[in-house]
């Protein structure tokens, strides 16, 4: 039988927290986890925006519905975001890495990183290295990583993570993906190696109806983009279920650590929730070892130069 959010378990009693909680998968996510009981953090660079979505949810939310202002290009803004909620909560349950950018002309982020490589990946990299000890210890925790399909054609330049000496958008994109399930992956062994109480896993939604397409072609202004998600768009299912993978990876109890969801139908395209292949470059040791060490440094960098 098909999974719904109908299969979620309760969730009373449980704390997540969900980046992008204002848009599309993010904010379906959030609709399915407040609605089975969970206290939800909405964690959105816009507090505008993330006040609308929790007005939106709050009639359907059965426990707590909080905003909390945290822009994943500004790692200053992620420890802000990380004491916070230490300040306010204590512990947290469920952390779901779901925000993303896709396909921008070359930006940085606040701290000088290429804004998708920034963003994407080592924005949720300190995110969830500053949240793990408020979820040890925590029945049942996890971490939820969205990647995408585009994983699969992705490549980790180690000699130009930024992208400094050439930048493609796509490709860009693409390691940003495939650097989200390698953490996810490396994080697992790391937790499991530790005997930790928490879980780490991946998910992609397949082709979802969205804001991260609009958005990707208002920022690069490709007409040929345009027409192309146009002509694309029947492929393409609702965001609720593009959102199902990632919720089955946050709560259903069969799922676990170290697996990937994704889509069960059009080659991962569409469909319910079902265990989908890894890219091969995740599933290398050496790599992921790499760009968890890679990425500690980076981000270590980052918080040094603020403190200076
Ligand atoms: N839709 C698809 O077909 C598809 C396919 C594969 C993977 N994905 C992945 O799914 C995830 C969710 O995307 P979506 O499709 O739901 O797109 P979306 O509707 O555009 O939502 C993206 C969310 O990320 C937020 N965000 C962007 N930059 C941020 C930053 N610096 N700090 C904090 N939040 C930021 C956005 O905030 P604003 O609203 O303020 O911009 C928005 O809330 C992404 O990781 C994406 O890569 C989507």
């Amino acid at each position: 039988m098909t999974w719904t959010t109908a299969s979620i378990p309760d969730q009373s009693g449980r704390i997540a927290l969900i980046t992008g909680a204002n848009s599309g998968l993010g904010l379906e996510s959030a609709r399915a986890l407040a609605s089975h009981g969970a206290t939800v953090v909405l964690a959105c660079r816009s507090r505008r925006r993330g006040e609308e979505a929790r007005a939106e949810l709050l009639p359907a939310a059965a426990a707590g519905l909080e905003v909390l202002e945290l822009d994943l290009a500004d790692l200053a803004s992620v420890r802000a975001g990380a004491r916070w909620m230490q300040e306010q909560y204590g512990r947290l349950d469920l952390l779901l890495n779901n925000a993303g950018v896709m396909g921008p002309p070359r930006q940085l982020t606040r701290d000088g990183f290429e804004l998708q490589f920034g963003t994407n990946h080592l924005g949720h990299f300190a995110l969830t290295t500053a949240l793990l000890p408020l979820m040890e210890g925590r029945a049942d925790a996890r971490v939820v990583t969205v990647t995408s399909g585009a994983q699969y054609f992705g490549k980790l330049a180690f000699d130009d993570l930024q992208s400094e000496r050439r930048y493609d958008r796509w490709a860009a994109y693409s390691q940003s993906k495939l650097a989200n399930v390698t953490f996810a992956l490396e994080l697992q062994q790391r937790l499991a190696a530790a005997g930790s109480t928490v879980s780490s896993l991946a998910a992609h939604p397949g082709l979802a109806r969205t804001n991260l397409q609009p958005a990707s072609v208002a920022s690069s202004g490709s007409r040929f983009e345009s027409l192309a998600y146009r002509l694309m768009d029947p492929l393409f299912q609702s965001a609720a279920m593009g959102a199902l993978p990632q919720l089955y990876a946050a709560t259903a109890p069969e799922a676990r650590g170290g697996e990937h969801y994704g889509p069960d139908q059009w080659g991962g395209m569409r469909g319910g929730p079902t265990q989908v292949r890894i890219a091969p470059a995740a599933l290398d040791p050496q790599i992921r070892q790499r760009l968890w060490e890679v990425s500690e440094q980076l981000v270590g960098q980052a918080a040094q130069a603020e403190a200076a």
